[in-house]
């Protein structure tokens, strides 16, 4: 039996997050520039989101560049930040066509000009699709994200128009880069690291992980079907005992 069809429509999570790990190591093991990988990880980047329009999720999170990213070489960062300009350029009427919104998560204003206009306008250009919504975490990091929403309360109880005791985790969350999203219940790993990196901290407190080693240029429809099946076998219980749990 091939492996789509072995996924329980009806039991499948509503957000999936991912972790596109090991462009750098798939370039160096086919001998090229780690640049070449990064190319590469925009075919795996298609045939995710393609994946998961196709089955039915509502969100699909990728890690595309994270602060901590601007430490890597110059060159490296430049190349990246020209790939993403190009690839949103490319493939806005792809999103159109499959009826796909595009939105983002993290400082996107300390982006370079040219990347952050090519984002706002995909982002504009896409808003009114329903299928599926297929969100970029570019220059994001989970600690600015959770210490800004903590400001912006902040801000609204010396304004007055929020108190203290009122700040619970719906209101937390809503303070968040991911207001309004659900909560991933699904992230994936690829490239054999086993971290989360600073990457949705809140919003995966109860998600199942799942960690392949293939590396992310490698990352196909089928390793896709496979990390949702893996989830679809394990039991959430959310702090529950089995017994508890509705079938
Ligand atoms: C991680 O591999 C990958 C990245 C930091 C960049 C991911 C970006 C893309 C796949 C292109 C983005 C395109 C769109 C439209 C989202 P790594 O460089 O950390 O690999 P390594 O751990 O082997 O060095």
């Amino acid at each position: 039996m091939d492996l789509k069809s072995q996924i329980n429509i009806e039991k499948l999570p509503r957000h999936i997050a991912i972790i596109m790990d090991g462009n750098g190591r798939w370039a160096k093991q086919h001998g090229k520039p780690r640049v070449f990988g990064h190319r590469n990880g925009v075919t795996a980047v298609r045939e995710t989101t393609e994946a998961a329009a196709e089955l039915g999720v509502e969100y699909l999170t990728l890690y595309a560049f994270s602060t901590e990213n601007w430490n890597r070489p110059k060159l490296e960062v430049s190349a990246l930040m020209r790939l993403l300009v190009d690839t949103l350029h490319k493939e806005i009427e792809t999103l159109n066509k499959n009826d796909i919104r595009l939105q983002a998560i993290g400082d996107i204003t300390k982006l370079p000009g040219s990347t952050y206009k090519a984002l706002l306008e995909g982002i504009e250009n896409t808003k009114d699709n329903k299928r599926m919504t297929l969100v970029l975490a570019l220059n994001y990091s989970s600690k600015w994200e959770i210490m800004e929403a903590s400001r912006r309360l902040a801000q609204q109880v010396e304004a007055g128009v929020l108190r203290p005791e009122e700040i619970d985790e719906e209101i937390f969350a809503g303070a968040l880069n991911t207001s309004g999203m659900p909560d991933p219940e699904l992230l994936i790993r690829t490239s054999g690291e086993t971290r989360l990196s600073n990457f949705l901290l809140w919003q995966v407190a109860y998600a199942e992980l799942y960690f392949t080693p293939i590396f992310w240029p490698d990352f196909r429809k089928e390793n896709f079907y496979t990390a949702i099946i893996d989830f679809q076998q394990r039991e959430r219980r959310f702090g529950k005992i089995s017994e508890q749990l509705v079938q």
